[in-house]
C-alpha cells in the first residue's frame, strides 16, 4: 500500500501576494462600472475565486459552473463533462473564467466552446496553475498565478480524489511505498 505525502511547493503567502497582483491587473483592464462576470469553475477554483474576487475592485457578478475531467487519479482522462451549467445568460456581457490550473488544456477548451457559443462581449482566461509540459491543446490564457512543473499538486482547492481541497497551500502529492523492501 502506497502512503500520501504532500510536499510544500507554493506557500499560502506565496499564492496570496500573487492573487493581489492579478488582481490590480483585472482591476485595471475590466469595466469600471459596468459588472464583470467571474466564472467560477467547481470546484477546483473555490478558494482562487473567492480570493480573487475580493482583490479586484471594479464591480462583479459572481456565476458558477462545474465539470467533471479526472475520474479519481493523477491522470485526465481526456473526457471533459458539463455537471452543472451556468444560470445567468451571459450574452453580451464581459466574462472572466476562472480556473484552477490549466494541464492538457482540454477542459479549457471545452470550457472555451461553450462560453464563446453564448456570445459575450468578451472572454478572458484567469487560472491560478499552468502546466505547459503536459499541453495537448493550446488554450489562450490572459492571466496566469503560476507555471508549473510537470507534477501533480493539490492544496488550494485542488484534489486528489477529493481529498485535500482545504490544505491552505499548494503541494505536491508523492505516493511512498509503505513497506520498501
Ligand atoms: P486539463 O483538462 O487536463 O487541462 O485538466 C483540467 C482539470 O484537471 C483541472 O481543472 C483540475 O481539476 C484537474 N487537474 C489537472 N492537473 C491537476 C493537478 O496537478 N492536481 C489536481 N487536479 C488537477
Amino acid at each position: 500500500m502506497a502512503i500520501e505525502r504532500v510536499e510544500p511547493y507554493l506557500s499560502a503567502e506565496a499564492i496570496g501576494t500573487r492573487i493581489a497582483e492579478i488582481g490590480a491587473e483585472l482591476s485595471r483592464d475590466l469595466d469600471p462600472v459596468e459588472p464583470t462576470v467571474f466564472v467560477c469553475v467547481l470546484k477546483g477554483s473555490i478558494m482562487f475565486y473567492a480570493d480573487l474576487l475580493r482583490a479586484v475592485t471594479t464591480p462583479t457578478n459572481c456565476a458558477f459552473l462545474a465539470v467533471s475531467s479526472y475520474h479519481g487519479g493523477t491522470k485526465s482522462t481526456g473526457a471533459v463533462r458539463l455537471t452543472h451549467d451556468l444560470t445567468i445568460d451571459i450574452a453580451d456581457r464581459d466574462v472572466v473564467l476562472v480556473e484552477d490550473i490549466v494541464d492538457t488544456g482540454l477542459t479549457m477548451d471545452y470550457l472555451l466552446n461553450l462560453l464563446r457559443a453564448r456570445r459575450p462581449r468578451s472572454l478572458r482566461v484567469c487560472t491560478l496553475l499552468h502546466k505547459p509540459a503536459r499541453e495537448e491543446i493550446k488554450v489562450p490564457i490572459d492571466y496566469c498565478g503560476f507555471t508549473i512543473d510537470d507534477v501533480f499538486v493539490v492544496g488550494f482547492g485542488l484534489d486528489f480524489q477529493q481529498r485535500y481541497r482545504d490544505v491552505p497551500f499548494i503541494g505536491v502529492m508523492h505516493f511512498d511505498d509503505a513497506d520498501p523492501a
